[in-house]
């Protein structure tokens, strides 16, 4: 049976998931709208990958006997200053989301609740992953400082990205 604290900060973070997806299919379509139709794409798949964890959190709820309670999803921004300031933006919520991840390691430890921490090892690693990938966006767009000719590659390169689900799931 599921620990009740973790179970609500499992909760939690279903929403959170739920709410990276909406945020990035938001900024996708705004990319989409401004012509950067690879930066889209890549947004796309970043909000697909979002949806894979999500259920990933509400499959193990679930399997430890748990109860997914779904609440409302916070409004997410619509208009953005450029592909900078997106993924600017998508770097900082990436580290709040390790946060989020950190914090519920902190609660199933205080539990000592063994399974959830073998669990949320693979989101641990996963968040070092987002992170490094956002990381090598926002220096390619510093490099380029807008220059059209780099914008084009960068777009290019981004619309080579395809979604594979590795949760495994
Ligand atoms: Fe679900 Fe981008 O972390």
């Amino acid at each position: 049976m599921l620990n009740k604290n973790v179970e609500a900060a499992l909760n939690e973070q279903i929403n959170a998931e739920l709410y990276s997806s909406y945020l990035y299919l938001s900024m996708c379509a705004y990319l989409q709208n401004e012509g950067f139709a690879g930066m889209a794409n890549w947004m796309k798949i970043q909000a697909q990958e979002e949806l894979t964890h999500s259920n990933k959190f509400f499959d193990y709820v679930n399997e430890r006997g748990g109860r997914v309670w779904l609440k409302a999803i916070d409004a997410v921004p619509t208009e953005f200053d450029g592909p900078e300031d997106v993924f600017k933006l998508v770097q900082e919520h990436e580290q709040k989301v390790t946060g989020l991840v950190n914090n519920l390691m902190d609660v199933a430890i205080a539990e000592n609740d063994h399974a959830t921490k073998s669990f949320l090892q693979w989101f641990i690693d996963e968040q070092v992953e987002e992170e490094a990938s956002v990381q090598e966006i926002v220096d390619s767009l510093k490099l380029i400082k807008g220059n059209g000719h780099g914008m084009l590659m960068l777009d290019r390169e981004m619309k080579a990205r395809v979604f594979a689900d590795s949760t495994g799931e």
